[in-house]
């Protein structure tokens, strides 16, 4: 029998399909679209068919994320903070603090002894210090998102970029380059700007080490390191970063399963 977790998160959809020993048997991110019931339905299949398994193989799904309540097929639906809380302990049980970086949010979470969410901070409505702030920042730079990291870890200095707000910020950025200042010291001042955004957050929560980062940006080499070096600890990087909420609905829904049948 398989569990199935999906985050329906403002730019990706996650599936994560765990067994009873909780260990990944498939896994799917695409992105979520304007269609966000569409969406889960296919990263669905898809974590399906890497698993070679069909519909009837699932004991009970769980849904979370910002599009949760379109999952209309899922047994019940949990908040992103109890579910990259429960994603993250299950890859790093001796984590104290998560921070996930997504699309639209960023978010530091303290966990408990046991891996549960006990208190969090959640940035406000605004893009900075999130995915969309370094995707607008690579569309004014006319770079790809991937290459951000590359050319960061290159710089030798930081230009400061002082307008956190992405719209501001871009501007900013544009004036910069005109100014004639490397790029790469501009894109490692935006990864300053997100971590300084972050470590806001995590003063917040009186987050402690060991720290786990999850989310989208967790891909960003860059943003590791600006973020090492402003919380001052090492971070724990679990191999596929985007995954660890659905995961974390995944291994909710095993519970869940559990209760049932006893
Ligand atoms: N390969 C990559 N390299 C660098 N950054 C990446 C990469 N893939 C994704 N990202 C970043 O991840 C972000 C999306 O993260 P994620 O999929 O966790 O968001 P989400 O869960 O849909 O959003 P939210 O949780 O805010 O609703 C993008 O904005 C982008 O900045
Ligand atoms: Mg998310």
């Amino acid at each position: 029998m398989l569990y199935a977790g999906i985050d329906v998160g403002s730019l990706s959809t996650d599936v994560v399909l765990v067994d009873s020993d909780l260990q990944i048997k498939g896994y799917s991110i695409i992105p979520t679209g304007a269609d966000s019931k569409k969406a889960a339905g296919e990263s669905l299949d898809e974590a399906l068919s890497q698993a070679g398994a069909s519909q009837e193989d699932i004991g009970e799904i769980i849904a979370t994320g910002y599009g949760r309540i379109s999952v209309s097929f899922a047994s019940d639906r949990v908040t992103e903070i109890t579910c990259h809380a429960r994603g993250a302990n299950r890859l790093f049980p001796q984590a104290k603090t998560v921070i996930d970086i997504g699309g639209q949010d960023s978010k530091a979470i303290r966990l408990n002894r046991r891996g549960r969410a006990v208190d969090f901070a959640m940035n406000d409505k605004c893009a900075a210090g999130t995915g969309r702030f370094l995707e607008v920042m690579a569309r004014a730079l006319e770079l790809d998102l991937e290459e951000l990291a590359g050319h960061s870890l290159k710089a030798e200095k930081t230009v400061p970029i002082s307008n956190m707000c992405a719209v501001f910020a871009e501007s900013e950025v544009v004036s910069l380059i005109a100014e004639g200042n490397p790029r790469e010291e501009i894109i490692k001042g935006l990864h300053v700007s997100v971590a300084e955004r972050t470590l806001s957050l995590a003063r917040r929560i009186g987050y402690q080490s060991p720290v786990v980062m999850t989310g989208g940006v967790a891909k960003n080499a860059g943003v590791i390191r600006a973020l090492e070096e402003k919380l001052e600890t090492e971070l724990l990087i679990p191999e596929e970063p985007q995954i660890i909420g659905a995961l974390g609905a995944a291994v909710i829904a095993f519970e869940r399963a559990q209760k049932e049948v006893s």
